[in-house]
């Protein structure tokens, strides 16, 4: 199995620039790339809450608006004795802009567990729908 301890590293280091002025729930993550490029994201927070982004979607974000196409996996983290896992919404644009990749949910000791995309969106509606 691929060593994600680097990736949630990365993560874990995104997370300190999170801003979550209201829930003061912080989290990191990080995409990285078919050739090895390492993007990092929080979750930052807006007076009208639905607009508040979350940490793996600033992550996949900021990869794509620099041009970037393939992804290998995405590590998530949070302050949480549990894995944390991405929401719902999440999940619809990690299957939409990554593909099946490796999705790194870890806690907040630094452990974690993979999972591939269609693992956590199962019967996606996706690019096929819209053919
Ligand atoms: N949040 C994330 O950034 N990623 C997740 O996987 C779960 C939730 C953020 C959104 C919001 O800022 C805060 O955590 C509480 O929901």
């Amino acid at each position: 199995m691929t060593d994600y301890n680097s990736l949630v590293k990365s993560a874990t280091d995104a997370k300190k620039n999170a801003l979550p002025k209201y829930s003061n729930f912080y989290v990191g993550a990080a995409v990285i790339t078919d050739s090895g490029k390492v993007y990092t994201g929080c979750n930052i927070e807006s007076s009208s809450y639905s607009l508040t982004v979350c940490a793996e979607r600033t992550a996949i974000f900021k990869a794509i608006s620099e041009g970037e196409r393939n992804f290998k996996a995405l590590a998530i983290v949070g302050d949480t004795e549990d894995f944390i896992s991405p929401c719902g919404a999440c999940r619809q644009v990690i299957n939409d802009l990554c593909g099946e990749i490796d999705i790194v949910m870890a806690n907040s000791k630094g452990e974690y567990i993979v999972k591939k995309t269609p693992e956590l969106l199962p019967f996606a509606f996706g690019d096929k729908d819209l053919k």
